[in-house]
Parts: C-alpha cells; structure tokens; sequence
C-alpha cells in the first residue's frame, strides 16, 4: 500500500510536470512573435525619446515613420550605403547589430587595446537615424552605442544636434545592471543631464566624460561632463568608455568628420 501510494505520487508529479511544460512551452511559441513585436516598438520608443520626439498619446510607428530617415553606413569610409548595394542583413529594417557582429563577413575583431567598450567584436557597418525637420532637412542624428558595464552589456542610443557639436539626448534600450544602481542609466534626470552638453572640441574629437563624482558646475569644463551615478563605478566606467568607443575614430569617427567637411563645404 505505502509502495503503491508512492509510485503513484510520482506519477501525479510527473503528470503536472509534462502539462505544466507542455502548457508553458506553447505559451512561449506563441507568444514569441508579439515578444519580438513588442521589442521592436521598445527600440523605436527609444529612437523617439533620444531625438528628443515625445510620443506620448500618439502611435510611435508611425510618428517614426513620418520624421525619422534609417540609414546603414559603412564605419571604415563613413559612407552611406547606396539602398541597392546593400545585403538584406545590412538594411536598416532588418538590421540586428548582436547578429551581425557574429556574422565575419559583416564584422570584424576589435584589437583589445582598441577595446574600451569591451564588446571584443563589432560590426562593419551600423544604421544610424536622422531625425528630419518639417522641410526634410536633417534636424538631429541618432547613434546606436553599445558597450560593457558591470553586469551586461549596455545597448543605446545617443543624439547629435545636426552640427555635431551638442548632445541632445541619450537612453539605453537594453541592459541587466542593477535596479537603482547601475541601473539608474534609466533615470529620467540623470538622462536630461546629458541635453546640451557640448560633446566634442575643436579637431571634432569627443570630449564628455562621465566622472566618478558629481560635476562641478563652476568648474569651465562642466559643459563637457556628466555625473556618475552613485554606488556604480562600473557601469558609470562603461558608459563613459562606450560613449568614447562609438563616438570616436574607431566608431563613427570617419562618418562625422565627413559630414563636417560637407557642411563646411555647404557652407563656402
Ligand atoms: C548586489 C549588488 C549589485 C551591484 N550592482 C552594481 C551595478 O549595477 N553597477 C555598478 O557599477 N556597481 C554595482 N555594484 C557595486 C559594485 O560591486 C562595486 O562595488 C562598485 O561598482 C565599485 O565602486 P567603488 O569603486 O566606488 O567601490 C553592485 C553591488 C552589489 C552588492
């Protein structure tokens, strides 16, 4: 009897454990496409936010739509891509940098002295967005960055003013740093201090840096400095270092100082 009652314990267990799986590996099949839908809106929300678009009560695809231009460039050159030379992978739509930094042929290594965002690989090519103005002029530019931090890597995007010279805003779609403290990357505030920081000098090299303290709002160089978040020195390194990856000669380098030799030769 007590044998019997056993074997048909486990049973029952074995039964509610085959269901429960079966139930939750359904749930997570169909439910996977509205996860990645859902993802893909997250990532447009935040394009919106760092161009500085509030989307609140509006339908974010299509205010995306209306007044952001994606387009792939190529790092090495600083060239846009021509629509029709592009690979399906390398379009903006379908473009997913964790997956094309995997893929050799559209990436490549990053030497570890070089590596200061600790991301060891990159990809050849990035889209990058421009936020046009009602005439369809181009009123700010979007750069995706990525880097390490403490516990993950970060994924987002900063803001450029369309001469190269202020932040307009920064957020990171994608991270695992600790809530309220690395993660404080999210904070609104913190986020806002970085809006009309001057973030390069006058070769058109970057120059914020986000220090370990608070800035010193008499010290002359607080234009160019950010606070780091409290109790985080790791991930306030990483954001720092990741910001100075991307936005320099080995990120999109190339890029924005083609794009100030045209407006200089606009400009003549
Ligand atoms: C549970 C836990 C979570 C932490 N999360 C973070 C984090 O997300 N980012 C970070 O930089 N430091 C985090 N820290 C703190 C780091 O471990 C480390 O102490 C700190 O970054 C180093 O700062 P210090 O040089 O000022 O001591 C965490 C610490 C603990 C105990």
């Amino acid at each position: 009897m007590a044998s019997d009652s056993i074997k048909k314990t486990i049973q029952v267990a074995l039964g509610v454990c085959l269901v429960c799986s079966i139930l939750v590996s359904a749930a997570a099949v169909s439910l996977s496409s509205r996860q990645a839908e859902n993802k893909q809106l997250d990532k447009i929300k935040n394009i919106l936010s760092a161009g500085g678009i509030d989307f609140t009560g509006k339908n974010p695809q299509q205010l995306y739509n209306e007044k952001i231009k994606a387009v792939t460039i190529e790092l090495e050159t600083g060239k846009i891509l021509s629509e029709k030379a592009e690979q399906d992978l390398l379009r903006p739509e379908n473009f997913d940098i964790k997956k094309i930094s995997g893929m050799p042929k559209y990436s490549q290594a990053i030497p570890s002295d070089k590596d200061i965002a600790g991301i060891k690989r990159m990809p050849s090519y990035m889209v990058i967005y421009e936020v046009l103005d009602s005439k369809g002029g181009i009123d700010k530019y979007i750069f995706p960055v990525h880097g390490k931090g403490l516990w993950s890597t970060l994924y987002g995007f900063i803001s450029l003013d369309n001469k190269l010279q202020t932040v307009e805003g920064i957020t990171f779609y994608e991270h695992g740093e600790t809530p309220g403290l690395g993660g404080e990357v999210d904070n609104p505030n913190w986020k806002n201090s970085w809006k009309g920081k001057k973030a390069f000098n006058e070769n058109g090299e970057y120059i914020i840096d986000v220090l370990k303290g608070r800035v010193d709002p008499s010290n002359p160089n607080s234009i160019h400095q950010i606070d780091g978040l409290s109790g985080s020195t790791l991930t306030t390194r990483g954001v720092d270092y990741l910001m100075k990856f991307w936005l320099g000669e080995n990120g999109y380098g190339t890029f924005l100082e083609n794009l100030r030799k045209e407006g200089s030769n606009e400009k003549i």
